[in-house]
């Protein structure tokens, strides 16, 4: 159930239905967007406040949650709300789906990306052994709250982290978001949500069409992997935005796609993303980071492609030899003068 700022009568209703509410932040969730959350005069909560950033999605802060959950007598009727970006809400409501086989849990999210991807669907998670995302449950929150007030905070890299995810849309589903830019129309933000919505409520454990949700994020994955092992700063969003070059090569190798999609997002990434320098990547490492990818079966790494713009296939072998290329034609494009230093 997706809430908006009218709903907050049946938010409170939610809230009030349980027997202890605890409030899950991080350090910037809690300077930055506590204070709405207190204006909606949500009952007593029991704060429980971690350390931002992807590093610290890890099993020691679920541990610290959920000692904290103990510490406070929470019981199998207590409410967590998850209030912050992807990595609050993927590993609250890890935490909450295991706490005595299952609590409730509410998703209000702060990041765009948080709003439009993360929050919504039902993923949740926590990274391991320098693998993202490799432990984790399908479970769904009993509600996702979209406050806007939130995105006035954010920085803009993180807005722009977002955007590359509602682009991403652009290529698999409706060509319109492809016009997306910075500063972002709201309505492109409740379109995002109503996709990401009726995908993941049509095959909640991504069994077959979620994965097209997946374009980008095999490249995109591997290099925010190797990135953040490296101590080098990397969004979510621009992980998937820079990963998206080399799926549009691979769409035009193994789906005929018009080369002029590849130029136009290239154009489109060199006016609203960071460049990256990726020259000192090694691309065997990041291939062994791609077999660990929770796509793949049986041993071979698969992609979500598209044949043309709405029209994704998923469960695409590439051999090893084009995903190379993929990636070094990824690296080409970000070294491209032609592109960056006009
Ligand atoms: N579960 C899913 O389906 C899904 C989908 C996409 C991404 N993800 C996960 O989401 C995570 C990335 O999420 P993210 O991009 O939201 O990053 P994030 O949660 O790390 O937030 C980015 C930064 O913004 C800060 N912040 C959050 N809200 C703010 C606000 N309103 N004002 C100021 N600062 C604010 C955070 O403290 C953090 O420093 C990754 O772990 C990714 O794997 C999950």
């Amino acid at each position: 159930m997706i809430l908006y700022k009218n709903d907050i009568e049946q938010l409170r209703n939610l809230v009030s239905s349980h027997t202890k509410t605890f409030l899950l932040l991080d350090e910037n969730t809690e300077k930055y967007c506590l204070q709405t959350l207190k204006d909606i005069d949500l009952q007593d909560v029991i704060k429980i406040v971690i350390p931002s950033g992807e590093q610290n999605k890890n099993i020691e802060t679920v541990q610290f949650i959920w000692s904290q959950l103990v510490d406070n007598h929470a019981d199998r009727k207590s409410l967590l709300i998850n209030l912050g970006g992807g990595m609050v809400t993927d590993i609250g409501g890890f935490v909450a789906s295991c706490y005595q086989r299952g609590i409730d849990f509410i998703n209000i999210p702060t990041t765009l990306l948080g709003m439009i991807d993360a929050a919504v669907g039902g993923k949740t998670g926590i990274d391991f052994q320098g693998l993202k995302n490799q432990i984790g449950v399908f479970s769904q929150p009993l509600a996702v709250v979209v406050l806007f007030d939130f995105l006035e905070t954010l920085p803009k890299r993180e807005v722009l982290s977002g955007l590359a995810e509602i682009i991403k849309y652009g290529f698999i589903v409706d060509k319109s978001f492809l016009e997306a830019k910075y500063p972002l129309d709201p309505t492109f933000i409740i379109k995002a949500i109503e996709v990401k919505d009726e995908i993941t409520r049509n095959d909640a454990t991504e069994q077959g069409l979620r994965k097209i949700l997946n374009f980008g994020h095999t490249i995109g994955h591997a290099l925010e992997t190797y990135l953040i092992d490296h101590n080098q700063e990397i969004r979510h969003g621009e992980g998937v935005a820079l990963g998206m070059v080399s799926a549009l090569y691979l769409s035009e190798k193994y789906c005929n796609l018009d080369h002029k999609w590849t130029v136009f997002y290239k154009d489109l990434y060199a006016k609203n993303f960071n460049r990256f320098n990726l020259n000192d990547i090694p691309v065997d490492e990041l291939i062994e980071i791609m077999r660990h990818d929770k796509k793949n079966e049986g041993g071979d790494i698969r992609f979500v492609l598209i044949e043309d713009i709405g029209k994704p296939v998923y469960d695409v072998v590439v051999d090893l030899k084009y995903i190379i290329d993929s990636v070094n034609y990824l690296v080409e494009y970000q070294n491209d003068t032609n592109y960056w230093d006009k």
